[in-house]
């Protein structure tokens, strides 16, 4: 019997006045698997996220996240700060991190929330109740054990915003990471890196997803990222599904290279495809 999907998005649709976003979008991520959402500019892609995330409510659909231990979630009937308690983290397109606060800072502030809970979201915290110290010391042991994956442990004490760019990035999954996630979303996790870091980016989203166990919806132009890592890929044009499949699937599928087309000409996008062409 093959485990139930941790996230089954059904019928997603959403409009923008005229303009159908996402139209009558259905797939599902297999609990431990990366599963890639990829398309051309303006597919929808981010838009999905911001559905699953709480950020927009989707006008049809279903939404259901079912994490590993507890109930099933109906996430389209949530709102973001609920659905992040929940188990579904991302991360943004756009880097969001605090740039005057310190890389560990920014790990102590993804975390505030079990951290307050601890304290009885009071005072009673800061007046050291053993109970709170016990969820600090695991707050702090967690930012620590993600700084040293990420390879950010020498920059722990630095502003966020003075690291280079491809440290921003790692710094927001181990943020992501610190919330104890389920299923993890991330939006062009390899825009702007260097071929050697995105091949530390593959290393590291492996790692997450074989040792940790945790299922990786992945947002992704780079192809040498998306087709060496996932499981599974789906591809979006225009707010609907044109494929799905592997990686070796959707390469050969007419539909994806015709997809890509516009990029240049069949050759270019089957080499795009392969990753070789870099991003699209
Ligand atoms: N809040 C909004 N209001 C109006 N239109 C929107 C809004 N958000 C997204 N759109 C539109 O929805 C479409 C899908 O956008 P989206 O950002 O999801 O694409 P994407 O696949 O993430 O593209 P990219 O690869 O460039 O990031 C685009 O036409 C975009 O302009
Ligand atoms: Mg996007």
């Amino acid at each position: 019997m093959t485990a139930a999907p941790v996230l089954s998005v059904e019928h997603l649709t959403i409009r923008f006045g005229g303009l159908v976003a996402i139209d009558d979008l259905s797939f599902e991520v297999a609990p431990g698997d990366i599963t890639a959402l990829i398309g051309p500019n303006g597919a929808g892609k981010t838009t999905v996220f911001n559905c699953i995330t709480g950020f927009y409510k989707p006008d049809i659909g279903r939404l259901t996240f079912r994490p590993a231990a507890g109930p099933e979630y109906l996430l389209e009937r949530m709102d973001g700060f609920r659905i992040a308690r929940a188990g579904v983290v991302r991360t943004f397109q756009n880097i969001r991190l605090f740039p005057g606060m310190s890389v560990a800072e920014n790990l102590m502030v993804a975390q505030h929330v079990p951290l307050m809970r601890a304290s009885l979201f009071s005072v009673a915290g800061f007046l050291r109740l053993p109970r709170f110290l016990h969820a600090e010391t695991e707050a702090v042991e967690r930012a620590r054990y993600w700084l040293d994956r990420t390879d950010l442990l020498a920059v722990a004490d630095l502003p966020a915003g003075s690291l280079p760019y491809g440290a921003q990035r790692r710094l927001e999954i181990a943020r992501a990471m610190c919330a104890s996630p389920s299923l993890l979303c991330l939006d062009e996790p390899a825009a702007g890196l260097n071929p050697r870091e995105s091949q530390a980016l593959n290393d590291l989203l492996l790692s997450i997803r074989d040792e940790h166990g945790i299922s990786i919806l992945l947002i992704e132009h780079d192809m040498s990222v998306v087709m060496q890592i996932s499981d599974r890929i789906i591809v979006l044009e225009q707010g609907r599904k044109i494929s799905e499949g592997t990686p070796t699937d959707v390469q050969a599928d007419p539909e994806v290279v015709r997809a890509y087309l516009g990029v240049e000409d069949e050759e270019t996008a089957v080499a795009v495809l392969h990753g070789e062409g870099g991003h699209v």
